[in-house]
């Protein structure tokens, strides 16, 4: 059952997924409130959500900036779900939302200003690969931000106990962060976990 439920939040399906949905978007609402600043969002950016599940943090952004959002998830579940909460901005042109596993899309170099993601770094079992993909599809100058729960916040659930969810330390991502080639790398901590940012 605790590994059903890890997988589910690695890709959540069917009924459980759309449970697990509403978890994840009362649970991770503020990770969301606390990253999105830290953007530094500016217009006509071009921004890359990696794992946007519900779509909360894409439709918060599309809606309070002048700037243009790429998501890229690999659940059909949430790709429907983040699409039906993002319609207009999709309509409009400022949203598109992918359904593919980020690690094999086809995104092309030097396309995005900023790229971020939320609670999803747990889900690569080898960082290398993410991390020197996410500095490939970088412009030069551009920033990556992502979101971690500290390994004693993730110990207090269950689900994440067995091999799902790798435990990363802060200096663990930090190291890989400098050998993927990423410079002026920083930190904020809170109470549940890491806002990690660094440029190309
Ligand atoms: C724990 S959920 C986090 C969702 C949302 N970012 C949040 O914080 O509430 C992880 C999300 O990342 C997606 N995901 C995980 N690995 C991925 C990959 N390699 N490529 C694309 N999406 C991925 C999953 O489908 C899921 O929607």
């Amino acid at each position: 059952m605790l590994r059903l439920i890890g997988n589910q939040f690695k890709r959540p399906t069917g009924f459980l997924g759309k449970i697990i949905s509403k978890i994840m978007i009362k649970g991770n609402s503020q990770d969301y409130d606390k990253i999105i600043p830290e953007l530094e969002i500016k217009r006509n950016d071009r921004i890359l959500e990696i794992g946007y599940g519900h779509g909360l943090g894409v439709n918060r952004i599309s809606t309070h900036y002048d700037c243009h959002i790429t998501g890229i998830d690999f659940s059909e579940l949430m790709f429907k779900e983040a699409t039906k909460r993002n319609k207009i901005y999709i309509e409009n042109k400022k949203v598109e939302l992918n359904f593919g596993n980020f690690l094999a899309f086809e995104i092309g170099s030097d396309q995005f200003d900023k790229v971020f993601c939320v609670h999803v770094i747990y889900f690569w079992d080898i960082l290398a690969d993410p991390l020197a993909k996410i500095n490939t599809v970088l412009k030069e100058g551009g920033a990556f931000c992502l979101f971690m729960a500290k390994t004693d916040y993730l110990k207090t659930m269950k689900f994440t106990k067995d091999g799902i969810f790798n435990k990363y330390s802060l200096d663990q991502v930090v190291d890989e962060l400098r050998r993927a080639g990423f410079r002026d790398i920083s930190h904020i901590t809170n109470d549940k976990g890491y806002i990690i940012k660094c440029k190309k």
